[in-house]
């Protein structure tokens, strides 16, 4: 199984959006998705259209519980949650002292069954706390994405620096899968300057693949149904099906050279 973050500490750069429709769309390619949802607003919880988690999750948490028993099936083909709720805020506080608190996560996500799932992907909160530095802990990659509409690029250093830290200090495996511009609009020189710098930096972790601005993607958690269901034909359906294609290509030419153990 294949784990990874989106994280962004910015609220609102697009990783909810990015969590539930790549999910549903590498969902769609045959692929089994866990999602496990960090943010105790739940957003991806309601958009998956599954009722929120009450005090599981962070039960699991804080008395080291079992993930695989607090796994909900959704009705999006192939995608399953592990559901959020409010309570997640206390998590930070309950864990203050203890020791390791973000390992804890690590091991839970490490003792899901094995070949239950192909992917899990963790849709963190809007900071750099205890949460998200337990998810990037607990995962090989993180996804990044950034909302190409706003001047977002000067946050992307402080959560890079982040991921570093985390590299050296808790999780040396941490790899950037890629960095993904969101809500870009294309005709708006704007976006064009933003895509411009984050290439620049950036690079090749900047994935070709952009998301572009598109309504249906906004009103599609309304109707607690995926882009590819809620409209399959729309823009944002389209663009999140290149990116499960991408993400899949750059998946098989990193997996080749690097994971000789793996199950595949
Ligand atoms: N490509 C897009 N086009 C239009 N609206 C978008 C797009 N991506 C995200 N949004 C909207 O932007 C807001 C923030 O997105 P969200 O994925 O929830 O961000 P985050 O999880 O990082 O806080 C939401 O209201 C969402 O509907
Ligand atoms: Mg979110």
């Amino acid at each position: 199984v294949r784990k990874l973050a989106v994280a962004n500490q910015k609220g609102g750069s697009g990783k909810t959006t990015t969590t539930v429709n790549l999910a549903a769309a590498l969902g769609e390619r045959g692929k089994r998705v866990l999602v496990v949802d960090l943010d105790p607003q739940a957003s991806a919880t309601q958009w998956l259209g599954v009722a929120d988690g009450g005090t599981a999750l962070f039960d699991a948490w804080v008395n080291n519980g079992n993930l695989a028993a607090i796994v909900c099936n959704t009705p999006v083909s192939g995608v399953h949650l592990v559901p959020s709720s409010q309570w997640l805020i206390g998590t930070e506080k309950a864990l203050l002292s203890e020791p390791g608190a973000e390992m804890i996560l690590r091991r839970q996500i490490a003792a899901l069954p094995p070949g239950v799932f192909d992917y899990v992907l963790l849709d963190c909160p809007p900071s750099l706390g205890l949460i998200t530095v337990s998810a990037l802990t607990a995962v090989e990659s993180v996804i990044v994405p950034i909302e190409a509409h706003v001047m977002a690029v000067g946050g992307l250093a402080q959560l890079l620096q982040t991921v570093q830290l985390v590299a050296d200090r808790l999780n040396p495996e941490i790899s950037i899968a890629g960095i993904v511009a969101c809500r870009v609009n294309r005709r708006t020189r704007h976006s064009w300057e933003i895509l411009d710098t984050l290439r620049e930096r950036f690079g090749a972790l900047v994935f070709d693949t952009l998301i572009r601005e598109n309504i249906r993607l906004a009103e599609a958690p309304s109707f607690a149904q995926p882009i590819m269901v809620y409209d399959p034909g729309s823009y944002g359906a389209a663009d999140y099906r290149a990116l499960a294609t991408e993400f899949l290509e750059r998946e098989n030419g990193r997996r080749l050279p690097q994971r000789p153990e793996g199950p595949q």
